[in-house]
């Protein structure tokens, strides 16, 4: 039910601290530490590779995902979108684990390659949101997301959900092979949520943000660097499958490489600071399209801004700085929708679970 909501998508937008906060919780034994289920944790450890399965935006939480995976547990990860992965199987390692990554646990594309690896004889871990979906009585072994049903077409809490998830699976596999971590994720992740509120309550900045950037325009560009650059090609998805604007996500770098050609007077950049190690190269880069014309909107975090940035997140842990960067961004995509008249919930041509390959 969405209640006094207008569209379901800006009540799972709002319901993102509390799905972290029970994600924390259902995680937790009984002293408060991270925990998984054995099995998987021996998966993991077995594994010499990992490969992370996914479509849409649960392919987009798999990118950060790796990064989890790689610098907490130090296995390396390749993310695969599971349509490409079927008729282009890569080279595949002596010990690979798969992990699937879905929402509905029904994408046909993802089930797949599912299939296919079982037949190879390989392990399967699915996070899903559903209990008891296909991916999950397929796969050997499930984690949950605890996220609650996702009604609106456009996916938001369960992508939150499955990097939550996702940090927690590597933490967990750190641990499990003797290695310590210089944080510790519950109480970093509790400060994300209390920034995921902070960030729900801005709305109004957000619908202004929106109008002054995207009432008009007929694209608009998402840049960012390392884990700015995945989050940037989730906004850019939200924004092309809700309101219809041409969207699209680059790596900072990679603009002057092609992309640069298709500024004007006026395009949008949507640009994400909120890494260290790259704020001052991604500000580059903003330099270079406002020279040719470009609108910027600046999304940078507490720590980093500058003057000129638009919105400014609370900080947070830089490892997981995509489970707040992403809540502007879905925000500004859905008043940009409202204000062209789109149907938020059920964007045309889509439906929200694709069933068929
Ligand atoms: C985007 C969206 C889709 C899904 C994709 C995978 O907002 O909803 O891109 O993420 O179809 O769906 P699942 O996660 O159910 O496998």
């Amino acid at each position: 039910e969405k209640g006094t909501y207008p569209h379901y998508m800006l009540k799972e937008i709002d319901e993102q601290p509390l799905v972290l906060r029970k994600i924390i919780q259902k995680y937790q034994d009984e002293n408060g530490a991270l925990t998984i289920d054995e099995n998987i944790l021996t998966a993991m450890d077995e594994a010499d590779r990992i490969y992370i399965i996914a479509a849409g935006t649960s392919y987009h939480a798999g990118l950060v995902g790796k990064q989890y995976i790689e610098k907490m547990a130090n296995v390396p990860v390749e993310v695969h979108i599971s349509s490409e992965f079927v008729y282009n199987t890569p080279l595949l390692s002596s010990k690979p684990l798969f992990i699937f990554i879905s929402q509905s646990g029904e994408t046909a594309d993802s089930r797949a390659v599912l299939v296919s690896i079982k037949e190879m004889g390989y392990e399967a871990l699915t996070i899903t949101n559903v209990p008891g979906s296909t991916l999950s009585r397929e796969a050997d072994y499930t984690l949950l997301l605890h996220a609650g049903p996702e009604i609106a077409v456009a996916s938001t809490k369960a992508y939150t959900a499955q990097i939550a998830v996702l940090a927690i699976l590597a933490e967990v596999t750190a641990k499990a092979k003797g290695m310590n971590l210089d944080f510790n994720l519950v109480q970093e992740l509790g400060i994300v949520a209390n920034a995921m509120e902070v960030l729900c309550g801005s709305k109004e900045e957000y619908e202004e943000i929106s109008r002054s950037f995207l009432s008009t325009t007929r694209n608009a560009f998402f840049i960012g660097r390392g884990m700015d650059y995945y989050v940037g090609l989730e906004g850019a998805l939200k924004l092309k499958e809700i309101s219809y604007i041409q969207a699209e996500g680059f790596a900072g770098g990679e603009l002057k490489h092609g992309t640069i050609a298709l500024i004007e007077e006026g395009t949008p950049i949507i640009a994400l600071a909120t890494q260290e190690s790259v704020n001052l190269s991604i500000r580059g880069n903003v330099k270079e399209v406002v020279a040719r014309g470009a609108n910027p909107c600046i999304i940078s975090m507490k720590g980093l801004q500058q003057e000129e940035d638009t919105f400014t997140t609370p900080e947070v842990h830089e490892l997981l700085t995509p489970l707040v960067s992403v809540i502007p961004l879905q925000l500004i995509s859905y008043y940009a929708a409202l204000h062209r008249d789109c149907d938020v919930d059920k964007p045309r041509n889509l439906a929200k679970s694709v069933t068929v390959e």
